[in-house]
């Protein structure tokens, strides 16, 4: 049985004080690690204070990007070792917004993830179609074909500690939602990808969500499916009300 996870993805919003109130209020009542795990990923700008504010309960709290060095000339960029002194469990990487707009592309993808995995924080890996791609029938390729680059040169027991989502990118943001029997067709796609690269026992381990417009009302039927083992959710994950019945939805 692979445990839910339920990760927000603050993307650009919030002000500093909006963002510590949310976790205080919040943070007493996640539901047991044993039946969820809870990730917030604000902007990057908050994540000690947040890592602090976090660390009575069991709420973790995840970077929403990083570079791959360690250190060096890369002005504006953090690292994952600084993510890791800071306490950061989970990192999101290769977003859609990340690919489209700061041209991420797949091998900078599988040296984050590599970097991540080296010190210990666990990558959230983003993967999804474009409108286009699905009217063209080209979505189950186009993920596998993402996974396949992202996952490349790792060993099976690095890999099933890996969460990954599925984006479909005409749903973020939109409020269209892939139907759960869809998103759940995609999902088992990509398990049969991982299943491909490092064999069946490790791809049952790894943890899928879907993303895209999740809310309260939509999130009992896509956890319900096979293959969805979480959610990853912009626009609910904003206010503390809606989180939470996300969480309570998965416990
Ligand atoms: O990473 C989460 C995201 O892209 C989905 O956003 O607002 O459609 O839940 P939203």
């Amino acid at each position: 049985m692979r445990k839910p996870i339920i990760a927000g993805n603050w993307k650009m919003y919030k002000s500093f004080d909006e963002a510590v109130d949310f976790i205080e209020e919040i943070q007493q009542e996640i539901p047991s690690p044993d039946k969820v795990d809870a990730v917030i990923c604000p902007p990057a700008l908050y994540l000690p204070t947040l890592v602090v504010a976090a660390e009575d309960s069991s709420l973790a709290i995840g970077a929403q990007n990083m570079h791959f060095e360690d250190e060096g000339a890369f002005t504006g960029e953090i690292s994952p070792k600084m993510l890791s002194n800071v306490n950061v469990d989970y990192v999101i990487l290769g977003h859609s917004e990340r690919r489209e707009l700061f041209n991420e592309t797949d091998e900078a993808i599988n040296k984050k993830i590599r970097a991540a995995i080296n010190y210990g924080i666990v990558p959230i890996i983003c993967c999804g179609e474009t409108l286009e791609e699905r009217e063209a029938g080209q979505t189950e390729t186009k993920v596998a074909r993402q996974i396949t680059k992202a996952l490349k040169d790792f060993a099976p027991v690095e890999v099933e500690h890996m969460v990954i989502a599925y984006e479909p990118i005409w749903a973020i943001g939109t409020g269209k939602t892939a139907t759960a029997d869809d998103a759940n067709t995609v999902c088992c796609a990509i398990r049969l990808a991982v299943e491909t690269l490092y064999g069946k026992d490790t791809a049952e381990k790894v943890r899928i969500q879907y993303g895209g417009s999740v809310k309260p009302e939509n999130i009992e039927e896509l956890l319900s499916k096979e293959h969805i083992d979480g959610a990853l959710v912009g626009g609910a994950s904003l206010q503390p009300a809606s989180f939470m019945k996300l969480l309570e939805a998965a416990a």
